[in-house]
């Protein structure tokens, strides 16, 4: 299976690293979209460590995802300065507009909607991020509409 060649490939390459934990996971999230709950056996093993830890830090980490993402990912940035400009109502808005809840998929598949927590922007917030690459500066409902009819009229 291709998935598991890719787990195993990154495990090879940096399960000897101290501390690889971390880094195994950011990498099988950054090749797959997500950690699939079938490499934590490969990933415990390799690193000598039980399925619970491994399955402990996947989910005290919000980042990590354990199921495919849509086809794309909104994050809304809700760190202190954007909350002083306005992100909660924001948040609000983007759930309803995607009907779900962060940490969670739209049902069209669509839109992932995950929580960040500073994207290194303070001073024109509130931010969102689109696919990992685009921010969007002084967001506001309206203009979240507008890109999500973009994101969704795109093949
Ligand atoms: S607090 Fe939102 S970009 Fe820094």
């Amino acid at each position: 299976m291709e998935n598991l060649s890719t787990i195993e490939r990154i495990l090879a390459a940096k399960q000897s690293l101290p501390g690889a934990l971390l880094p195994i996971l950011h990498d099988i999230q950054d090749a797959l979209g997500y950690i699939p709950p079938d490499a934590v056996p490969s990933i415990a093993r390799a690193l000598n460590l039980s399925r619970a830890e491994v399955h402990g830090v996947i989910t005290y980490y919000h980042y990590f995802r354990q199921t495919p993402p849509g086809r794309h990912v909104v994050r809304v940035c809700r760190a202190e300065a954007c909350q002083s400009v306005g992100c909660e109502a924001l948040a609000t808005h983007v759930q309803s507009a995607l009907a779900c809840e962060f940490h969670a998929t739209s049902a069209d598949g669509d839109v992932t909607l995950e929580a960040v927590y500073c994207l290194g922007h303070c001073a024109v917030g509130p931010n969102i991020q689109i696919d990992e690459t685009t921010l969007h500066a002084r967001m506001t409902p309206e203009k979240f509409d507008r890109l999500l009819a973009e994101l969704r009229s795109k093949p």
